[in-house]
């Protein structure tokens, strides 16, 4: 029931009638009342403030000059931004033909002159509840479509991250399954070397396994909006370091070198495993994507509001039009590790919500054929105490 309620504030009347004496009759009945009232003279007029003003209800004079009001009824209701406009009749005309026309053309209503006042301003109320009500289940069944477009959406999005996180996790553990098997069965005719192989191969799968089930946690924490950081004093500085460190053994295998020119910046604060993830997702990137032999570098700047790290590559680079879609889920792009490494594209789109949650930003400048850049600001918080765990999300 609290639809119909309406303040007459919000209802906008229009008044078409060629009479002075009537307009000014029907203006002191609705203005008191508190209607926001508006006035037409001729039919064209009236169609033209119709279609500017969007009354939510025309009480429509019949003989005028020029078209009458049932021409001008009719016209009201021809036109796409008019034809759900209210329209009563008030008319000296009062024969039965005259009524039925004006129901004939569109008219909601018809009230014949003279009028009672109380008769016109309950009649008026009605009309305009009942419309306020229309518009009101339009603007929801609006919200409804949107809101159903917006889950037809997510649901889009689920099933393609359900479909390439299945399959992603089908083959390590098809791998996994695999090797574990002729270990057991313990055919003489392998060797003791061939063995420690298929071992390692297990060792190596449940790493990428497990990497990928904290991707897909991650994601889930990001969707459900709970993502907390535990924030302390630190320095990027040494953070930085020890991720090359961790990625050096990789590096190694594929003859890439990694060189470091990292600035003294002062302590500040982030959340260090988490800023340890994003500087792990960027170098192992940049190893992962770049051709044996080639160098990557990672730096560390500072100015007085912040702090900058980047993380350079010589690989193939990233199509300009690919570039956009580099920090969202699943990107697609046609770049590919050069040593069969997994490769299920949501570490950037990790890296990028963790670092906006520390309210820092990330860029990348990429020239196919030359190499890659990742440029993330953060910024410089001196320490406070009190400060431990902040949830950035609501
Ligand atoms: N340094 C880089 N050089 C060239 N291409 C890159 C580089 N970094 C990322 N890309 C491209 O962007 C894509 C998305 O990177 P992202 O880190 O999100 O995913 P991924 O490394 O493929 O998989 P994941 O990080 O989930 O293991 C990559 O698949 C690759 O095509
Ligand atoms: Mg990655």
């Amino acid at each position: 029931m609290s639809d119909l309620k309406f303040e007459p504030s919000e209802i906008k009347i229009l008044i078409v009638d060629d009479t002075l004496t009537n307009i000014e009759v029907l203006h002191k009945t609705l203005e008191p009342e508190g209607y926001a009232v508006s006035v037409a003279t001729h039919g064209e007029m009236a169609l033209e403030i119709a279609s500017h003003l969007n009354p939510d209800l025309i009480l429509l004079d019949i003989m005028m000059p020029g078209i009458n009001g049932y021409e001008t009824c009719e016209r009201l209701k021809k036109n796409e931004d008019t034809r759900d406009i209210p329209v009563i009749f008030i008319s000296a005309k009062g024969e039965m033909e005259d009524i039925v026309e004006g129901f004939r053309m569109g008219g909601v209503d018809y009230i014949t002159k003279p009028f009672r006042s109380e008769e016109v301003l309950s009649r008026i109320k009605t009309h305009a509840q009942l419309n306020y009500l229309k518009k009101q289940q339009e603007k929801r069944i609006k919200e409804l479509e949107y809101q159903n477009h917006k889950l037809r959406n997510l649901d889009e999005i689920k099933n393609r991250f359900l479909g390439t996180a299945m399959h992603d996790l089908r083959s390590p553990l098809s791998a996994i399954s695999g090797f574990s098997d002729l270990f057991l069965l313990g055919d003489e005719s392998y060797s003791e070397d061939q063995k420690i192989e298929w071992v390692k191969m297990i060792n190596q799968v449940s790493k990428d396994l497990l990497g990928l089930v904290h991707n897909l946690l991650d994601i889930s924490v990001f969707e459900s909006g709970q993502l907390n950081l535990n924030l302390s004093s630190g320095n990027l500085s040494p953070l930085l370091l020890k991720q090359v460190k961790m990625n050096q053994a990789y590096s190694n295998q594929k003859n890439i070198s990694i060189i470091t020119s990292l600035e003294e910046v002062p302590n500040s604060i982030f959340d260090s495993n988490r800023m340890g993830q994003v500087i792990d997702n960027l170098i192992s990137n940049a190893i992962k994507f770049s051709q044996p032999g080639t160098s990557i570098q990672v730096g560390l700047t500072h100015n007085d509001e912040s702090l900058e790290f980047y993380v350079k590559d010589e690989g193939p680079g990233i199509p300009k039009e690919d570039q956009c879609r580099l920090f969202t889920e699943f990107p697609g792009i046609n770049v590919h590790p050069t040593n069969g490494e997994k490769s299920t594209g949501l570490g950037l789109f990790i890296v990028k919500k963790i670092v906006e949650a520390h309210s820092g930003s990330i860029q990348v400048e990429s020239i196919e054929g030359q190499g890659t850049i990742f440029h993330v600001q953060l910024p410089l918080i001196v320490a406070r105490p009190d400060l431990k765990s902040v949830n950035i999300f609501h």
